[in-house]
């Protein structure tokens, strides 16, 4: 399993030691969340922040625009660094055109569902995702309560993918620690993004050991 620790649950007065220490962790990624107030009801953190973490970070950065017009800012977030950018189907009104932007841009095109969004809305663009984040929360906060129908959805993706065989990576995001995750992971999911239950554990380093090995 690939663990994608989302750093909202960091410290951010001691960012580099978190980074620091994902880069002595498993994780296979780096999760950065941000958020415009508007898409979602919270503010996070932008480029500079991102730009930041990528000057320590030894993972790849796996950033998940929580943002109106995502498209607006695919040159600035290849700029940062980062080698997957996820952005919202709900916030795309050209999702065809934002995913080749984001590919001409050289970067990993992933999309973003919302727990209420159908999977159907993403039969036409499969093909040319490199991966497809599930929200299992409703997106603008951590340590929300894992959404049991996830479970349920991350199943019927995996069919899709399989079924047409394709090599398009399934990451889920919210409430995920050791009991929904190894349910995730049994239903088909690749990466699994984890924050609060990662930062808030006595030791970080065993927690996202012990995903790794779902
Ligand atoms: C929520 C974010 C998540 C968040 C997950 O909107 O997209 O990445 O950090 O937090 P946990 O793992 O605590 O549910
Ligand atoms: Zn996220």
């Amino acid at each position: 399993m690939l663990v994608s620790p989302s750093l909202l649950a960091a410290d951010f007065a001691n960012i580099q030691r978190d980074v620091e220490m994902l880069n002595r962790s498993e994780a296979a990624m780096i999760h950065l969340d941000v958020m415009d107030g508007v898409f979602v009801p919270n503010i996070s953190f932008g480029f500079p922040v991102i730009e930041a973490v990528g000057r320590y970070a030894q993972k790849p950065l796996d950033v998940h625009l929580m943002i109106v017009e995502p498209q607006k800012w695919v040159s600035q977030v290849r700029d940062t660094g980062a080698r997957i950018m996820n952005v919202h189907q709900e916030a795309c009104l050209h999702l065809h055109r934002t995913v080749q932007a984001i590919k001409d841009a050289g970067m990993q095109a992933a999309v973003t569902l919302n727990p209420a969004t159908p999977l159907v809305m993403l039969e036409d663009i499969l093909p040319e995702l490199d991966m497809v984040l599930l929200m299992t929360v409703n997106p603008g906060f951590g340590a929300q309560k894992f959404i049991e129908h996830s479970i349920d959805k991350v199943k019927r993706l995996r069919k899709m993918i399989d079924d047409a065989k394709l090599n398009t990576l399934i990451e889920v995001d919210g409430g995920v620690n050791l009991d929904t995750g190894r349910r995730l992971a049994e239903a088909g999911a690749d990466v699994l993004v984890a924050g609060s239950y990662v930062f808030n554990a006595k030791d970080p380093l065993e927690t996202i050991h012990s995903l790794s090995k779902l």
